[in-house]
């Protein structure tokens, strides 16, 4: 049988219950990826019949993480932001989304400088990792759609998003969403 939601959402359980470290949360990168190539999953669940929007698929009462798809219709640039004190797992579904990742150079002022250290494109089928406190951008054309796991709502915690231009630093509203 294909790796389905169920099980993934079991394997993430049963691995954050007993690592929650980095390398837990890559364990649980890496079974994304084994959910993103079940086809009938992405197809029901990010398939061009998927209603638009941000979908919560999953929330753990327990320890917190939440499994999301963004069902997305138009293109969006995402300027540099963080997930607070939680991390986040990107995995493609449809399309594709480039990544940049971000270091602050500056010491923590009030006008921050970022440097960029990576630059890459998440295909259909590979997620990506940003483990807390990392600082990434995202750029993605229509109709790219994608499951996130993060380690916590990150509604409910503090972020930031960085303006490049001008160095300022925002905090983040809710349903800012990625
Ligand atoms: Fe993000």
């Amino acid at each position: 049988m294909a790796y389905d939601l169920d099980q993934f959402v079991a394997d993430c359980r049963a691995i954050l219950k007993r690592d929650q470290s980095p390398r837990g949360r890559e364990e649980v990168r890496s079974r994304l990826e084994r959910l993103l190539a079940n086809k009938d999953f992405v197809a029901a669940t990010c398939g061009a019949e998927a209603p638009t929007g941000l979908k919560v698929l999953y929330e753990d009462k327990d320890l917190g993480f939440q499994v999301l798809a963004h069902i997305n219709d138009k293109a969006r640039k995402s300027p540099p932001h963080d997930h607070g004190a939680s991390w986040a797992i990107y995995g493609q579904a449809t399309k594709h989304t480039d990544m940049i990742e971000w270091e602050r150079v500056d010491g923590g002022g009030p006008r921050a400088e970022l440097k960029e250290v990576k630059r890459y494109r998440l295909n259909p089928g590979q997620a990506g990792i940003y483990q807390d406190g990392a600082i990434h951008s995202i750029d993605y054309p229509d109709g790219a759609r994608f499951i996130r796991v993060t380690g916590t709502n990150l509604d409910k915690i503090d972020r930031v998003r960085f303006d490049l231009a001008t160095g300022e630093v925002h905090q983040m509203t809710p349903q800012q969403a990625t």
